[in-house]
């Protein structure tokens, strides 16, 4: 097969969803599909109980577990399909924004009674961001929920994005009967059967008589009247529209009851895009380049204190990736070689002689070589760009309580930031260091993996702020007057960029009214 052809039979995705509505479900289903697994609850859940929320050890102990599943590749027909793994507890958040920016495309999952939810809102934010092409399967039909008219408003409205249904619902909850699908024409029945595909009434068009045969009259002229609107109000669906990220085609079913979820899977692989060409600082990079090139997303520690090593995930973006070859690693400008890189073939870790764009590899890394957002090549000296970091929701200080450890302390701390688990910023005022998290459980991590991977401990100290904003001007002199006026709150961040700490909104809109010629960014990408 040429690389091209392997280029073109990769798609590469994640399943994004508010925790609970069904995408450990799903991505289970969709692997025993591929025949990757043979019996449902095979793959561990990296879903985070909720009774578990304040123990971060055990959640800790469920992303070890989850290393196996961050990544799942599986053949389904002629395609390659790679399911990158997000985790599922909020506090999170920031692993599975930067996932988003190694996939070609996301499937979002959403509740039928709870529709879209906060963390929905926030995953698709990300996806407008980067153009994601997105597929919306709206999960549990078979419990009661929503009328799906209104869920196609709330995604329209809440996820600012066309949408268009591939697939309709006859019923739903205990009178919940079957999907019509729009996509292939045909009606596959709902049997409640949790391990078993149901059965397909093929049918030719809306008047087919078998409709009522299958679902009763009622039901059947529901089906017609449903279509009929659908027809008038959506418009035919635009595969170009799709790819473009600006219209997700939405599929109805049960993940549980394995309903509906080989449509939407069938329709994926053809519509789904392969991997595309990615930009580069310096240039954009097609994926049929001779050349290797990739960069690394995701960092994931060993929590074993006795075995400190770290897998670096890349995700590669052009060309053949060979094991034993030597890449230059862009930022430190070294050559390596990589003796046991891992793909991950559905729940196995293998080494890999060669990997193609769209494809995963793991990389163990003892010596602390990776960060996040390293680019590796045959030679040219690429920066991907589109790992942006976004503004933290809750910020402390933190200080050294061991004096005679600080060493170890700033060691530890910055290899924990490059590795993604938070941000840091220091103030330029007091040189004192902020950590930025999106949830509290990291403040945990951090102190305890500090201690135990580094023999440092510190301690929190509350500071109320609002928002990290990093700022720029074409005007020099607005932004040092800027700097000068708010140099109590003035710091930069690991890369030195300069951040404004907003300690409350009004301050910070009071800055954006006062300030026109500054642009406030509330990510690290602008
Ligand atoms: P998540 O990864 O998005 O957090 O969700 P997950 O798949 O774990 O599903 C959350 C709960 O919803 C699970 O129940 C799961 O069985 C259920 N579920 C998923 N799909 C469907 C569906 O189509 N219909 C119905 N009725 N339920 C569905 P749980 O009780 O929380 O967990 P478990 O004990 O069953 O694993």
């Amino acid at each position: 097969m040429t690389l091209t052809d392997e280029i073109k039979r990769r798609r590469t995705f994640a399943i994004i969803s508010h925790p609970d509505a069904g995408k450990t479900t799903l991505t289970e289903k969709l692997l025993l599909f591929g025949g990757a697994i043979h019996v449902a609850g095979a793959v561990k859940s990296n879903k985070i109980k909720k009774t578990a929320t304040s123990d971060w050890m055990e959640i800790e102990k469920q992303r070890g577990i989850s290393v196996a599943t961050s990544v799942m590749g599986f053949d389904y027909g002629d395609y390659k399909i790679n399911i990158l793994d997000t985790p599922g507890h909020q506090d999170f958040a920031e692993d599975t924004y930067r996932t988003l920016t190694a996939v070609d495309s996301v499937i979002i999952v959403v509740d039928v009674a709870k529709g879209v939810e906060q963390q929905t809102r926030r995953l698709m934010e990300v996806c407008r961001m980067r153009n994601t092409p997105v597929i919306i399967f709206v999960n549990k039909l078979d419990r009661e929920g929503r009328d799906p008219f209104d869920i196609l408003d709330e995604l329209e409205q809440e996820l600012k994005i066309a949408v268009r249904p591939l697939s309709w619902p006859i019923n739903i909850g205990a009178k919940f009967k079957g999907v019509y699908n729009i996509y292939e024409k045909g009606i596959d029945l709902f049997t409640p059967d949790k391990q078993r595909v149901s059965e397909r009434v093929e049918i030719d068009d809306l008047n087919d008589p078998r409709i009522d045969e299958a679902v009763g009259e009622t039901d059947a002229s529901k089906l017609r009247e449903d279509l009929d609107l659908i027809e008038g109000v959506y418009p035919e669906f635009d595969r170009e529209a799709y790819s473009r990220g600006e219209l997700a085609p939405v599929f109805f079913g049960s993940a549980l009851n394995t309903f509906g979820v080989k449509e939407l899977l069938d329709c994926f692989v053809e519509i789904a895009p392969c991997p595309s060409p990615v930009s580069a600082e310096e240039r954009e990079v097609r994926p049929e380049e001779e050349k290797f090139s990739g960069f690394v997303f995701k960092i994931h520690a060993n929590m074993d204190p006795n075995h400190r090593s770290c897998i670096a995930f890349v995700k590669i973006c052009s060309g053949t990736f060979m094991r034993n070859e030597p890449y230059l690693h862009v930022r430190s400008g070294k050559s390596l070689k990589f003796a046991s890189p891992t793909a991950f073939m559905a729940q196995k870790k293998s080494i890999v002689d060669v990997a193609y764009p769209g494809d995963i590899v793991g990389i163990p890394d003892s010596g602390g070589s990776f960060k996040i957002g390293d680019t590796l090549t045959q030679g040219e000296k690429l920066h991907y760009r589109g790992l942006p970091s976004f503004s933290p929701e809750m910020f402390k200080y933190i200080e050294n309580t061991d004096p005679m450890k600080s060493k170890q302390l700033e060691k530890g701390i910055q290899q924990l930031m490059d590795e993604g688990v938070a941000q840091l910023f220091t103030n330029q005022f007091n040189g004192r260091k902020i950590i930025g998290t999106v949830g509290q459980l990291q403040f945990e991590v951090i102190q305890y993996r500090l201690l135990h991977e580094y023999g440092a401990q510190c301690r929190w100290e509350p500071i109320s702020l609002y928002k990290a904003c990093w700022i720029e001007s074409d005007d020099a002199d607005a932004l040092e007057a800027f700097k000068r006026r708010k140099h109590q709150f003035m710091a930069v961040d690991r890369d030195g960029r300069d951040v404004f700490l907003a300690d409350s909104s009004y301050v910070l809109t009071m800055a954006q009214s006062d300030f026109p010629k500054l642009r406030f960014h509330f990510s690290s990408e602008f």
